[in-house]
């Protein structure tokens, strides 16, 4: 097999065999494939797309390059949660202990901020002590103890996507619906989890646009999942806005908290809650109820135990940025529009995310929002406040605000997205 012959495959529109696949992930896994070779076919996929049987092989080849976790011999029904990616997407830090303290074992796999969307590891960081890299038995001990984990993926899960994710971040080459669903999905199956709850993000804010996108890429996870005897089901839920009032790494955390102490902002909760009862019935766990984990403490002692588990003090302080910068309304009337990718943009550049992979992420950096989209603002008052240690970042977070919101009159009729917009399963 020579690697050219795939790469015309592909490029000339024709299908990849099984063969081929199967070689190409092997060899580019070895080293033997170029990182250049596997960007010249990762662009051909891009344009020329992957047919079903396509992506089930390439998506079965990525498992087959590293190990499989195994979690039989926990006693309780596993579940677990992968979000595409959005702004103030904090819902995984209360989800997990949440969805525990109702019965089931939650493994959550989770990544690092890419591009303007957080990352849940990023955010946990930022708890002082806590500790994103277990090793397999310490992610088995610290899920049997308490219920939930939420770790990083260990080098030998899929490193075959290990290596082209981080290929496809530099070379344009994320947002290919066939790459996205074996990329995720390989990392999943290969976690060894029962059962998997999907949160395809559509909106400005997301790597999905539109709900077609949206619908095809759900469908195709959920076809992979089912095919590997993972129960999956996925939510599209909205990303045009961004979740809650926080996006940055602490402040997401205390937010989170906010959630398990019974509180929160409405969209948050709402979301968390609608996640757990999918991961629950898809468990087939029946008699539980979220709302009431929450309320009455059971979730936030799961959550204190988890960080515990792993090196966190869940009573620490946690970081604020040195410098803010507080954006007033410019005029009265009602907030019609706040935009996700705008607001990710801005957190992003104050230093929540990273500009190269190396990059390390400022824990306090990001954006405090003071009103939502369908609220009544005056002129004058706080509507955005900008979180930063390095303030000159202020005025480059700022030109990406610009244009992030509309203020209409007041009495302007205003219809709010549903945060869930539909379920593919
Ligand atoms: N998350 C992943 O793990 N992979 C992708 O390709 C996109 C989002």
């Amino acid at each position: 097999m020579d690697v050219i012959s795939v790469i015309r495959t592909k490029r000339d529109r024709g299908e990849l065999s099984d063969e081929q696949i199967d070689w190409v992930i092997d060899a580019y896994t070895r080293g033997e494939v170029a990182d250049e070779q596997m960007s010249a076919l990762a662009m051909a996929i891009l344009l020329n797309g992957m047919n079903r049987r396509e992506i089930a092989r390439w998506t079965a080849a990525m498992i087959a390059s590293g190990e499989r976790m195994d979690f039989s011999s926990l006693s309780r029904p596993t579940a677990d949660k992968h979000s595409t990616g959005g702004v103030g997407d904090k819902i995984t830090l209360p989800l997990a202990p949440l969805v525990a303290a109702c019965g089931a074992a939650v493994p959550q796999l989770s990544g690092r901020g890419l591009g303007h969307t957080g990352g849940t590891l990023d955010k946990l960081e930022s708890i002082p002590g806590w500790r994103a890299l277990l090793s397999n038995e310490e992610m088995l001990s610290v899920l049997d103890g308490t219920g939930a984990v939420i770790c990083a993926a260990g080098d030998g899960l899929a490193p075959a996507d290990k290596k082209l994710y981080a290929l496809r971040d530099v070379t344009g080459t994320v947002e290919a619906i066939p790459l996205i669903a074996s990329s995720i999905m390989s990392k999943k199956i290969a976690e060894g989890t029962g059962s998997l709850v999907l949160d395809v993000k559509v909106g400005t804010g997301a790597f999905m646009k539109t709900i077609e996108d949206a619908r095809e890429l759900a469908s195709t996870m959920v076809g992979l999942g089912t095919d590997h005897g993972v129960r999956t089901v996925a939510l599209l839920t909205d990303m045009s806005t961004p979740l809650g009032l926080t996006a940055g790494n602490a402040l997401e955390v205390r937010e989170s908290v906010e959630v398990l102490a019974g509180g929160g902002p409405s969209d948050v909760v709402e979301l968390t809650v609608a996640l757990a009862h999918e991961m629950l019935a898809a468990a087939g766990i029946r008699d539980a109820d979220p709302a009431k984990a929450l309320a009455d403490g059971s979730a936030m002692d799961v959550w204190r135990r988890m960080i515990a588990a792993q090196g966190g003090d869940p009573d620490a302080e946690l970081p604020v940025a040195r410098e803010q910068h507080v954006i007033k309304a410019p005029s009265s009337g009602v907030l019609t529009r706040l935009d996700a990718y705008g607001i990710g943009v801005a957190a992003w550049r104050l230093g929540a995310g990273r500009a190269r992979k190396e990059d390390p992420v400022q824990a306090g950096a990001g954006v405090e929002m003071h009103a939502k989209p369908g609220d009544t603002v005056t002129e004058g008052q706080p509507l955005l406040t900008l979180h930063t240690d390095t303030p000159e970042r202020f005025e480059y977070a700022l030109e990406s605000i610009e244009g992030s919101y509309d203020i209409e009159a007041a009495g302007t009729a205003f219809t709010a997205s549903p945060v869930v917009l539909e379920r593919i399963a």
